[in-house]
């Protein structure tokens, strides 16, 4: 189990973290939900060993997480980050490989990418640039499995999508959970995380003022009101 106890960063005089608590347990789907803003992808730097925090701690089954990001990705956490960041001068194929530095054979790893994703397969020569957004997002997500994950850290991989595509993301999330991979899910995108989420926390101002099985903080009235009262506000995705 990856355990954030009482976490706090700022960046400089913006305190963006107030005391974070949440238990990600294995083998679920957790959503975390929030406004712009929230501290969503604060938290998510925190776990990578991005982000120093300035109190708290993260635990994996109980041990303190190493220092450094590639100490962490070792440990099988892997972070899919917002915007995607993939290398847009590189092919889809060098995008992949490089996701999977930390592994001695990638064969097999991109193999099991292009079996779960055959667009990537059929533009594995194409520089990642010249992708569309819904798949230079399975491209994103594809890199994050080559150095394969115990936990997968997705952070708002629906931002900017269409909703036809936002569903394909959600059903690959699921399809990803079913194999055995433990994910937590950063999302605006309230209504389709809960959808696939066994558990859910919702991060407001730094604090998680709510939490647990995603069925019930779904049916929460503040939930509803805040993030899920009108579609049209639910789908809109991101606004930065
Ligand atoms: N690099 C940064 N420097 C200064 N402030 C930042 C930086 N990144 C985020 N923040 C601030 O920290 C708070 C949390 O941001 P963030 O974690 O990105 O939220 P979310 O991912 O939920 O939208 C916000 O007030 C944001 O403006
Ligand atoms: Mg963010």
């Amino acid at each position: 189990m990856l355990k954030i106890n009482d976490l706090h960063f700022a960046y400089g005089r913006i305190q963006a973290l107030r005391g974070v608590d949440l238990e990600l347990e294995d083998g679920t789907i957790h959503a975390v939900i929030g406004s712009n803003g929230a501290g969503k992808s604060t938290m998510m730097s925190c776990i990578t060993g991005l982000n120093k925090p300035q109190q708290g701690s993260i635990t994996l089954d109980g041990e303190v997480l190493p220092p450094a990001p590639h100490l962490i990705v070792k440990k099988g956490i892997v972070l899919v980050p917002e915007g995607r960041q993939i290398f847009h001068n590189l092919t889809v194929e060098e995008n992949l490989l490089i996701g999977g530095f930390t592994v001695k054979d990638r064969g097999p790893g991109i193999k099991r990418a292009y079996e779960m994703f055959p667009r990537l397969d059929e533009r594995k020569h194409q520089r990642a640039g010249t992708l569309s957004g819904g798949e230079q997002q399975m491209l994103a997500i594809a890199r994050g499995l080559m150095a394969e994950p115990k936990i997968l850290l997705l952070d708002e991989p629906s931002l900017g999508l269409a909703p036809l595509l936002v569903n394909e993301v959600m059903s690959i999330i699921k399809h990803i959970n079913e194999q055995g991979i433990t994910v937590l899910l950063v999302e605006q995108n309230a209504r389709k995380a809960l959808a696939i989420a066994h558990h859910a926390s919702v991060l407001e101002q730094g604090r998680v003022v709510r939490s647990g099985p995603a069925a019930e903080i779904a049916k929460d009235e503040s939930v509803v009101a805040s993030y899920l009262g009108k579609k049209r506000t639910a789908d809109k995705g991101g606004s930065i």
